[in-house]
């Protein structure tokens, strides 16, 4: 039986590790860091304040022990970790040190927004932008399809006025501001798109052709993938200067972060305006480069991951993701978790992220690969790690 702390030691150690290093290497500010674990998976706290309340030498020094035992180079302290500790510097001053920067304004006029999509990801992002009193164009393949995003928000809507925060006249005015459509050319004038699409390349790519030929000049073209590369999808255009990422969050109705993700090619304009978007709608935004995983992803997935290698030594899964809420303070065990994202797109992640870092710890778990096989893809199909 292992308890609650070794279960943290293990699955929480190196995920801090990772932080450091996501940071030592210049991809993204402390504070984005901490802002992007805290918003997008709802933790109580960054995994860079974690690392300042244990104390940065106790975490190099709990680290060096897990290194001993199992030589994974992931669980080798950062030299960052050595560094502070021998400076005796925190986390915070290295975020003071960086402090700055003004407040995102808009620098493109944005009053009609478009979304490509009718999956769930997209319905909550037609929420959000409608919650907050934009028009929104959003198009999908089928009546059907579009009726199942306003089945979607009247569902979430009917449950906030259960718990009295919202009116039968607030519903009515938000779902009067939709306008849904089975051709793209809807999307014409609308001054931003956001696709949602299938996590499919060659898709993406004809979206975004597609795009080009139809959005007016001057649109903001967004995608919300969370694993394919926006640069390619910006070559695919003749306007890749206006292409850029926003990787909003499940559910992306009450999850605060969007990852604001730029390419080489990205106008500094269509940044700034997208930041300033991100803030208008009630999310937190975080900035980063075109990459696999980005910021979320690349801290969660492996820690998804190692959390069923734990399980597979023979760990109850009930075991683990009580530990983790008790030890950890998140919102959700990994396996609940991991039944909520859907072990087909967890998967999907993990693959990416092999490929792109070649870390051998970073190596798909046998057991997710397993129940993707089976078709056991969490709560969507009624069975994943938990049964539904
Ligand atoms: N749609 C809309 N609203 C929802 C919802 C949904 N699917 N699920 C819950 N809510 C709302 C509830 O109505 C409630 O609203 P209120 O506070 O205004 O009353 C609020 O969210 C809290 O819900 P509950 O009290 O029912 O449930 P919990 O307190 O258990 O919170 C949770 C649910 C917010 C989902 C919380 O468990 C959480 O933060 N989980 C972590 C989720 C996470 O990590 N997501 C990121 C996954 S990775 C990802 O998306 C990246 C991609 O690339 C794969």
């Amino acid at each position: 039986m292992t308890s609650s702390e070794q279960i943290f030691n293990t699955l929480v150690l190196p995920y801090l590790n990772h932080a450091v290093r996501t940071y030592e290497s210049g991809y993204a500010s402390v504070t984005d860091i901490d802002a992007a674990m805290r918003f997008g998976c709802g933790y109580p706290k960054g995994p860079l304040t974690v690392v300042d309340e244990i104390g940065v030498a106790q975490v190099r020094d709990l680290l060096a022990e897990r290194y001993a035992e199992t030589g994974d180079h992931l669980h080798q302290p950062a030299d960052l970790l050595e560094k502070l500790a021998a400076e005796g510097r925190t986390f915070a001053d290295e975020a003071a040190a960086a402090a700055g920067g003004a407040a995102p304004e808009f620098k493109h006029e944005i009053a009609k927004v478009g979304v490509v999509g009718t999956g769930t990801m997209a319905s909550g992002i037609v929420q959000v932008f409608a919650q907050a009193g934009y028009d929104v164009v959003y198009v999908g393949r089928s009546q059907e399809k579009l009726d199942g995003v306003v089945g979607y928000i009247t569902k979430n809507l009917d449950r906030a006025i259960a718990k009295g925060k919202g009116t039968e006249e607030g519903k009515a005015e938000l779902l009067g501001r939709l306008t849904g459509a089975t051709t793209r050319e809807a999307l014409a004038d609308v001054d931003i798109v956001v696709e949602a699409i299938a996590e499919d390349l060659e898709l993406k790519l004809e979206l975004f052709r597609d795009l080009d030929r139809i959005v007016k000049q001057g649109a903001i073209l967004a995608t919300t993938t969370s694993s394919l590369p926006i640069t390619k999808l910006g070559e695919a255009t003749a306007r890749p200067g206006d292409v850029i990422g926003m990787h909003f969050f499940n559910p992306a109705p009450v999850m605060k972060l969007v990852e604001v993700i730029t390419t080489p090619a990205t106008s500094a304009e269509v940044d700034e305006t997208t930041r300033a978007l991100t803030a208008k709608v009630g999310k937190v935004g975080v900035s980063a480069g075109d990459r696999s995983g980005f910021i979320v992803n690349l801290l969660l997935f492996p820690y998804l991951n190692d959390a069923v290698k734990l399980a597979e030594g023979g760990e109850e899964l009930a075991t683990i993701d009580a530990a983790i809420k008790e030890t950890a303070g998140f919102p959700m065990g990994p396996f609940e978790l991991l039944d909520v994202v859907g072990n087909d797109v967890s998967l999907a992640i993990q693959k990416e992220l092999f490929g792109e870092f070649g870390e051998p710890g970073f190596a798909p778990a046998a057991t997710l690969e397993a129940k993707v096989a089976e078709g056991k893809l969490g709560r969507k199909t009624g069975e994943g790690f938990h049964t539904y």
